[in-house]
Formats: C-alpha cells, sequence, structure tokens
C-alpha cells in the first residue's frame, strides 16, 4: 500500500490552497465540506474561486507564495499552474511537517485527495495511489449507484439508538446479527422510503422484544426493465441483491436474474402465453408465504410492474394480509423498445399522445376503443399484439385509420437480438408472417414511425 488511508478531523482547522484556478476552486469545495477554515494565497483570483469567498468565509491573500507563508496550517493544497511555486510549496511543508497535496503531481505529495462517495456521516473513499484518478473516479461511480443517498440517514439512526441496543443486548454476537438485521432489513427499508418515523418506531418495538434475531420477511416488487441487464435501477439492484429470494418471470433474463445475491433462493412462475407455471392467485400466495416465513422476497418481472405486469393484484394480497412490501418502476417495453428503435412516442410534427393497449385474444377478439386509437396524431403501442396483429390492423383500418399509417413491430427490444420491422397498417401483418420472429415483440402504430430510418441508433449485428 503506497498510501495508508485515513480520515482526518479539518472542521475549524486553517488550510491552505495555493493558487485560485479552475482547479483550486474544486478542492476549495472538497475541504470546505469538512468545515474547513480555508485561506486562498494567489496573485490572481479567478472568478470561480471569488464566487466562494462568501460562501465558505474564504480568507484571500492576493500575493505571490512564500516559504514564510505556512505557520499555522494543518494542511495544503498547491494547485497553481507554476511549476516552481508548486515545488516551494510541497518543499516548505514537507520541512514543517504539514501534509501537503500538489495537484496531478504525485511525486510532490505526502497525501492524495480520493474520489468521495458522501453518505455524511458514511464516507467512503478511492484511491489509486495516484496512478490514475479517472480509474478512481469511474469505481466510485460503481461503488455510488451501490449505496443509495439515504445511507447517511440510516446511519445517523444507528447512532441515534446505539447505546440503548448496546444496554439491552450485552452479548456482542447477538447485538451484530441484530444490527444486521436493522442495517439490511425492513428498518433500513423504510429509511430509504423516507418513513423515519415508523422505522424508529419499529426499531424500538424490536428492542422491547429483546431478541435482536426478529427476522420480518417481506416483499419487493421490482421491475427488471425490458430486456437489458444495466437498464435496472439502482433501487432495483440494491433490493436483488439483499433479498433471500427471487421469484421470477419469463421477461427476466439470466443476465439480470444473475445479478441477484448468489445464494438467494430462485423460483420461476412462468408465463408463457399458454404456459403459466403458476396462476396468478398461487402466485399472490406463494409471495405472502414466503414473507411470512421471515424471508426478504423479490418478484422480479419485466417491464413495469404496473403496466400489464399484475403488481396491482400482487400487493393488494399482501396488503390484506399485513405484509411489508414496496414497489419499484421499471422501464416498461413501450419505453424501453421505442428509445431503442429510434422511434419518439410522442413528437411536436406527429403525436400529441401516446396509448397503451393490450392486444391479447380473448376469445379470438380484441376489445379496444377503436374508434378512439384510429383518431390522428397519436402513437399506439401494443403489448402482446403479434398474433392478434392482423385483427389490430384490420379493425383501426375499418374505424377510419389510413390504410399506409406507418407501423412497426420491435423483436426482443433494448437487447442485442432486436429486430425493428417496419411497413403500415396494410403491409406490416403480412411482412411479419414471413419472418422467423422471437418473442416479446411490441408493435407501434403511428406516424412516429417514419423517424425511424433517421433516428435508429442501436445497431445490432441482427438487424
Ligand atoms: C405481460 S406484458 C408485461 C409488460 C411489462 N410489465 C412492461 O412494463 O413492459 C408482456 C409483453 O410486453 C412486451 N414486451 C416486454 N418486453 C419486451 C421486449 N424486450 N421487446 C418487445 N416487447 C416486449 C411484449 O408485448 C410482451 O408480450
Amino acid at each position: 500500500m503506497d498510501y495508508f488511508p485515513i480520515f482526518v478531523q479539518l472542521k475549524n482547522q486553517n488550510c491552505l490552497v495555493v493558487g485560485a484556478g479552475e482547479v483550486a476552486a474544486r478542492k476549495i469545495e472538497l475541504l470546505a465540506r469538512a468545515d474547513a477554515k480555508i485561506t486562498v494565497i494567489a496573485s490572481e483570483i479567478s472568478t470561480a474561486v471569488s464566487n466562494l469567498k462568501a460562501l465558505h468565509s474564504l480568507n484571500i491573500l492576493k500575493k505571490t507564495f512564500s516559504s514564510t507563508d505556512l505557520h499555522g496550517f494543518r494542511l495544503v493544497v498547491s494547485a497553481t499552474d507554476d511549476a516552481d511555486t508548486n515545488k516551494l510549496v510541497a518543499k516548505t511543508a514537507t520541512e514543517q511537517n504539514i501534509p501537503v497535496n500538489v495537484v496531478d503531481n504525485p511525486e510532490l505529495c505526502t497525501f492524495i485527495f480520493p474520489a468521495i462517495i458522501d453518505r455524511s456521516p458514511v464516507v467512503a473513499a478511492v484511491s489509486s495511489g495516484g496512478a490514475s484518478p479517472v480509474l478512481a473516479r469511474l469505481l466510485r461511480a460503481k461503488i455510488e449507484s451501490l449505496i443509495p443517498p439515504a445511507y447517511g440517514r440510516l446511519a445517523h439512526i444507528a447512532e441515534k439508538f446505539r447505546s440503548r441496543v448496546k444496554e439491552v443486548i450485552k452479548e456482542p454476537a447477538q447485538r451484530r446479527i441484530f444490527w444486521e438485521n436493522v442495517l439490511q432489513g425492513s428498518i433500513a427499508e423504510l429509511i430509504f422510503s423516507g418513513k423515519e418515523q415508523e422505522a424508529e418506531q419499529k426499531l424500538e418495538q424490536m428492542l422491547i422484544n429483546q431478541k435482536g434475531n426478529i427476522n420480518v420477511g417481506e416483499v419487493y416488487l421490482v421491475g427488471a426493465g425490458p430486456g437489458a441487464a444495466d437498464l435496472l435501477t439502482f433501487r432495483a439492484l440494491r433490493l436483488m441483491q439483499q433479498a433471500d429470494v427471487v421469484v421470477y418471470d419469463r421477461l427476466v433474463s439470466p443476465e439480470i436474474l444473475d445479478l441477484a445475491r448468489r445464494d438467494s433462493e430462485k423460483i420461476y412462475v412462468g408465463k408463457q402465453r399458454y404456459n403459466h407455471a403458476l396462476p396468478q392467485e398461487s402466485i399472490n400466495i406463494l409471495l405472502a408465504d414466503l414473507a411470512k416465513a421471515g424471508k426478504r422476497v423479490v418478484r422480479l418481472k419485466g417491464g413495469d410492474p404496473f403496466i400489464f405486469g399484475r403488481g396491482g393484484e400482487e400487493i393488494e394480497t399482501l396488503m390484506q394480509q399485513g405484509i411489508n412490501f414496496q414497489v419499484v418502476p421499471g422501464i416498461t417495453a413501450a419505453s424501453g423498445c421505442a428509445t431503442y428503435a429510434g422511434i419518439p412516442l410522442t413528437h411536436r410534427d406527429h403525436a400529441q399522445s401516446c396509448t397503451f393497449v393490450t392486444g391479447h385474444l380473448k376469445d379470438n377478439s380484441i376489445n379496444l376503443n377503436w374508434k378512439q386509437l384510429a383518431a390522428p396524431n397519436q402513437t399506439i403501442v401494443i403489448y402482446m399484439g403479434l398474433v392478434g396483429l392482423e385483427k389490430i390492423c384490420q379493425s383501426l383500418i375499418e374505424h377510419g385509420s389510413p390504410k399506409d399509417l406507418p407501423a412497426a413491430l420491435v423483436q426482443q427490444g433494448t437487447t442485442i437480438n432486436q429486430r425493428v420491422i417496419t411497413g403500415t397498417l396494410e403491409s406490416l401483418p403480412g411482412i411479419v408472417a414471413d419472418q422467423d420472429i422471437k418473442p416479446p415483440t411490441l408493435v407501434i402504430i403511428g406516424t412516429v414511425v417514419t423517424l425511424h430510418d433517421k433516428l435508429d441508433w442501436f445497431h445490432t449485428e441482427l438487424s
């Protein structure tokens, strides 16, 4: 290890920044976050630094740096573009045992700035030892996605209860289990969703029970997005990584499933058009039973759980049974497929509204408001519309849509297998019938489809 990581208390400590350009301004802002008392020495002061003067009560000395300037400082940063000044600052500070950082010059530094993930009081720092600050920043972005901003609030509550928990649960091993349950279970989730009061009440209740190992199950209804694994939300990923059980259906890809906790139990519940591995009512009951057995359950659904996803029915059962749950929205197929096909769903010159409908056939017919759907200046997105495509196009024409109204079918949108097939209401069913189409598919109808040729940006080997 070239640098030993420590966290330094800088509150009200005198810190010096030599230089007053853009880079110095960024360092000033960092030091100000730790409530340091900042002095700036520079012969020229940039607007960026002047703008920070009042905000951070900066003491700005407009002069050139000299070796007598360091007296009384706890820490020094040199951010000038003058190599001699930087060397002088580094030399003087090192002689006086004052930690010094010379920006972009690791050889002259006795300390370096890490990339910081600030969820105060929780702070994580990443360093590449000066080898590659960009790599450290990329790693920070990865870590940031795993630590939601609300971790700070979680830490505050843990601090508030720390001594009480110590009093009530004397045994250190039991105390550790208690805190693990609190910090990654339902209490943490309450805090992350802004229900701090409820979280504190629950924590109190756990303490009253004095068990320290109460394991309350809950369900996370999570939208897994339309296909590409990296279209998941941060929240979805976090919950997937802490769940004991993952209940998933056909639209959830193996790549997405791979992101769940390695040792979690995975339960497949269907559904394909003619093959429902488990009927909906049984899925509702399964979720409730798993939670009642103390499990944290992720119910992973393709797209968004509340768009043709029967998410409403699943949480209704959970509500009736008093089981904690939360719903995490996902990118719905309409949004994902349209974006990846270069077909904006609304456009000032084409469509002022967009309607999502299901093309699912019931008794060999589709019951939709055709008159409304045939009106101009709108986009219609049809989920589950492949089998009924011909009927859908026919019905729209019969209700007044032009035969040459552009229409597209998107196969396996957002994935490397995406294909976009375009035509018109009259021609699309025939074109599609001649192709080997792989589900899932989505149909988009409206003049926005003409934009596909121009705006198509996501190219796959298949298209
Ligand atoms: C039961 S619905 C579920 C919709 C999902 N809840 C959502 O918000 O996207 C399933 C239908 O969504 C559409 N679909 C889902 N993912 C898709 C994808 N990657 N490409 C094309 N269509 C997709 C298909 O029409 C499929 O038949």
